[in-house]
């Protein structure tokens, strides 16, 4: 059973990779369910008549060396994240044959039930739930993220499942070696920049953003600060209240809103700079932008 499932994903794939193809030239997204834009990749749905899956396009890589470079650091971090109390939904890497040169790749979860995701959840669910739910993902963030090891602590990246907290962002994993030197090619990533961001981007907005991720009190600030985003303000004081049981520097609310406010700026000037790009890229140069990106997002 899952080796036919498999071989049907393999082929549903072949046909999303082409619709993904048509809507970078057109700019339509007709065939496509998107299930959510992250900052950096695209989230599609496919589904059969036995199964669903979520599928992330990754950025293309152009070598067989830097796919397996990256597969490897891939599931270290799946496994790392275990290793430490974050239970990562099930993930896994597949290739698609596709005709640009390169090797494009997707990553492959199960569909999760969407009033499931963080967001939807803690929306929907009682008070007492809701304190539950957000004081594992305290206790899990607290305790998993060191110097060596982040994670994007933001409630997006979770779901609660029936077997229990799940923890969903993979794909950018956050390993770092001993002296600190990132494992992963961040250049992968910073390829999803406009030109005229991406020396500036290289030199320090990635160390910077990957920073926050593997210091406890910055993900927990940013696990708070988000909630302004998702329209969840009611849930930062008893956030914050079980996230100071952690840190020595308690955070407060103002730090919140602050935190909040520069980093919907910095985000929002990020896109616009990618759109323009884009624009630059059809108009000007004639050829596809090779990442979809989001419409306008409410900040
Ligand atoms: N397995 C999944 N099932 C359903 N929706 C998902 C799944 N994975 C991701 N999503 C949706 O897509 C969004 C972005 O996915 P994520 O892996 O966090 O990418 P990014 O690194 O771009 O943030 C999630 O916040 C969620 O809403
Ligand atoms: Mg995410």
């Amino acid at each position: 059973m899952e080796v036919q499932a498999d071989r049907e994903l393999a082929t549903l794939l072949v046909d999303v990779e082409k619709s993904v193809g048509r809507a970078l030239r057109t700019g339509r997204l007709d065939d496509l369910e998107v299930l959510g834009y992250g900052e950096i990749s695209c989230v599609l749905a496919i589904e059969s008549k036995q199964a669903a899956w979520a599928v992330k396009r990754l950025p293309l890589f152009e070598s067989e060396e830097a796919f397996r470079a990256y597969r490897e650091v891939f599931f270290d971090y799946l496994q790392a994240l275990s290793n430490a109390g974050v239970v990562p939904v099930d993930s896994t890497l597949q290739v698609v044959s596709s005709e640009e040169p390169g090797i494009q790749v997707y990553c492959v979860q199960p569909l999760l039930d969407a009033r499931r995701l963080g967001p939807a959840y803690l929306k929907t669910c009682s008070f007492d739930e809701g304190l539950r739910f957000l004081e594992e993902i305290v206790a899990a963030t607290a305790s998993a993220v060191d110097p060596r090891l982040g994670l994007d602590a933001q409630l997006s990246n979770w779901v609660q499942t029936d077997e229990g907290l799940r923890y969903l962002d993979v794909t950018t994993p956050m390993l770092r070696e001993e002296d600190g030197t990132p494992r992963l090619d961040t250049g992968l990533f910073v390829a999803a920049l406009p030109w005229a961001v991406r020396a500036l981007a290289d030199a320090l907005l990635v160390d910077q953003i990957l920073e926050q991720y593997h210091d406890r009190r910055c993900a927990l600030l940013d696990l708070a600060a988000n909630l302004h985003k998702e329209r969840l303000q009611d849930w930062i004081p008893p956030l914050l209240e079980l996230a100071n049981q952690y840190v020595s520097d308690a955070i407060t609310e103002e730090e919140c809103s602050a935190y909040y406010r520069r980093d919907a700026r910095m985000w929002s000037a990020l896109l616009l700079l990618r759109r323009l790009d884009r624009t630059w890229q059809h108009h000007i140069r004639r050829r596809p932008y090779p990442f979809l990106l989001p419409g306008s997002i409410e900040r």
